[in-house]
C-alpha cells in the first residue's frame, strides 16, 4: 500500500525563517525545517509534500487540493492566521485532519495574534515550541490516521 501522503503549508514570510526576527523564530531556515519533516514522516511511513506561498490565494487553493490528494495536512498560516475567514473556509471544507502549528506561542504576543480564524477548522493546535512543533504535529497526524484504519 502506498504511504499516506500529509501536506506540509507554511505562509507568508516564513521563506525568511533563519533571518527574520530570529529571536523569535530561530536561526534556521525553512530548507532545514522541510529536511526536519522529511527526515520525520520517513520514521513514520508517512509520504510528505512541503511547500512555502505568500499568497493567500495560493494557500487556499492547495488546502482544496489537500481535499483530493493527501491524507493529513499540517498549515502554519502565519499571518493569515488572524486574518482570513477565506482560508478557514477551505479547511472547513476539507474532511481530513488538519493540523495547526505556530512557531512561536501565539498566546504570549500581542493581542492581535491571540485569535485564529484557523483554529476553528483545526482538528488540533500546536504553538511555541518551534520546529519541534511540526515534527509532533507529524507524530499526531500519523497516529489519527493509524486509528481511522483500525476503525
Ligand atoms: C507564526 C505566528 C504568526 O502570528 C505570525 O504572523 C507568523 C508566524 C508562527 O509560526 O509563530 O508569521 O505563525
Amino acid at each position: 500500500m502506498a504511504a499516506p501522503l500529509i501536506l506540509v503549508l507554511n505562509g507568508p514570510n516564513l521563506n525568511m525563517l533563519g533571518t527574520r526576527e530570529p529571536e523569535i523564530y530561530g536561526s534556521a531556515t525553512l530548507d532545514d525545517l522541510e529536511t526536519l519533516c522529511a527526515e520525520t514522516a520517513e520514521g513514520l511511513g508517512l509520504a510528505i509534500e512541503c511547500r512555502q506561498t505568500n499568497l493567500e490565494g495560493e494557500l487556499i487553493s492547495w488546502v482544496q487540493e489537500a481535499r483530493e490528494r493527501a491524507a493529513g495536512l499540517i498549515i502554519n498560516p502565519a499571518g493569515y492566521s488572524h486574518t482570513s475567514v477565506a482560508l478557514m473556509d477551505a479547511l472547513l471544507a476539507v474532511d481530513i485532519p488538519v493540523i495547526e502549528v505556530h512557531l512561536s506561542n501565539i498566546h504570549k504576543r500581542e493581542s492581535f495574534r491571540h485569535h485564529s480564524y484557523v483554529s476553528r477548522a483545526a482538528t488540533g493546535v500546536i504553538c511555541g515550541l518551534g520546529f519541534a512543533g511540526y515534527r509532533l504535529a507529524l507524530i499526531a497526524l500519523s497516529d489519527i490516521l493509524e486509528e481511522e484504519d483500525d476503525q
